[in-house]
């Protein structure tokens, strides 16, 4: 048996925020220290409500503290939201029951610099949305980065196009210079991009396969991503040409996380463009013979993505 592996999860719950969140919290060998909030799918005080009912719908067995954390980017003026992704609430206008719980007082930068002291080591953050919570957390105490064990970034393209601009992904470029900042900090980063998310999709067989085989406890869970994801295959049409289906760009780096075997990584140097109005966010990889540029993390270049929807659906039955 694998020791289960303590993670922070970072969200700026969307679509596929939530489906990551629910199968995170059904995992025997992932236990959740705490979510933490961000802006970016939506305000951050819409992506704290729903990470609050997406808790209470997994009915996890264990509580699970949620912080509220940055409201802006770094430096840069606040943008819009995504409705046209996400929908309204960020959820695909799926209605969840209140939540059962309140989010702490505490703030999400301080809480992950409380939680890497105590658990000393044994910690992984995974983060799915803009990185400005950790680089708050690192401007507060930068030897954050011998405190964590590992952080899974959902965020970055390097051999593939951008999804927000020709080749920025939507975290990365939502908050560049925060993540600059995360990325050279010396944390030891797997970088879950484009590359490998792109290739992970779920399709409306895949849910139907759930609707027919899901355990009697994980019925509304069912319902709620039956709902929430026809928003989300409804954009990836439009946008991708995808029938009926989309791809699972959070819960592959939470799948990754706890299994990192699901995905082939190759240590890059990347750095994060600041300045570019064209290529802001874009994660430009050093991919010469001999690389200099760019501060070396590790980069996911393929993904086992049959297994990793297995696993994922898997969690449910
Ligand atoms: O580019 C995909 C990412 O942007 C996902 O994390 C999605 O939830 C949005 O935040
Ligand atoms: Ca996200």
């Amino acid at each position: 048996m694998t020791q289960v592996r303590k993670v922070i999860i970072d969200a700026d719950t969307g679509i596929d925020d939530a489906l990551a969140i629910l199968y995170a919290l059904k995992s025997p060998a992932l236990r959740v220290e705490g979510i933490t909030t961000v802006f970016g799918n939506v305000d951050v005080h819409q992506a704290t409500e729903n990470t609050l009912r997406i808790i209470r719908l997994a009915n996890a067995p264990y509580e699970v503290p949620v912080a509220i954390g940055a409201d802006r980017p770094l430096k840069r003026p606040p943008t819009g939201f995504s409705a046209h992704v996400h929908g309204h609430n960020g959820i695909g206008d799926a209605e969840l029951p209140a939540a059962s719980q309140q989010a702490l007082t505490e703030r999400a930068d301080d809480f992950i610099l409380r939680k890497a002291e105590e658990l000393d080591g044994e910690l992984f953050l995974v983060t799915l949305g803009r990185l400005t919570n950790v680089a708050h957390a690192l401007a507060k105490d930068p030897s954050l980065t011998r405190k964590i064990k590992q952080v899974y970034v959902m965020g970055g393209a390097v051999q593939v196009a951008g999804n927000v601009t020709p080749v920025a992904e939507a975290n990365i470029w939502g908050d560049p210079e925060a993540a600059d900042i995360v990325f050279a900090s010396g944390l030891d980063i797997v970088m879950v991009g484009l590359d490998v998310t792109m290739k992970t999709n779920l399709s409306m067989a895949h849910l139907d396969f759930l609707q027919r085989r899901c355990r009697p406890e994980n019925r509304e869970i069912v319902d709620f991503l039956r709902t929430s994801m026809a928003y989300y295959f409804e954009f990836y049409r439009q946008a991708n040409h995808f029938v009926d289906a989309a791809p699972m760009h959070d819960p592959l780096t939470v799948l990754a996380a706890e299994e990192p075997g699901l995905v082939t990584n190759r240590t890059m140097r990347v750095t994060v463009e600041c300045e570019s109005a064209l290529c802001a966010g874009m994660t430009v990889a050093d991919l010469r013979p001999s690389p200099s540029v760019g501060t070396p993390v590790q980069v996911s270049i393929d993904v086992d993505a049959e297994t990793a929807v297995g696993k994922l659906l898997s969690a449910f039955i």
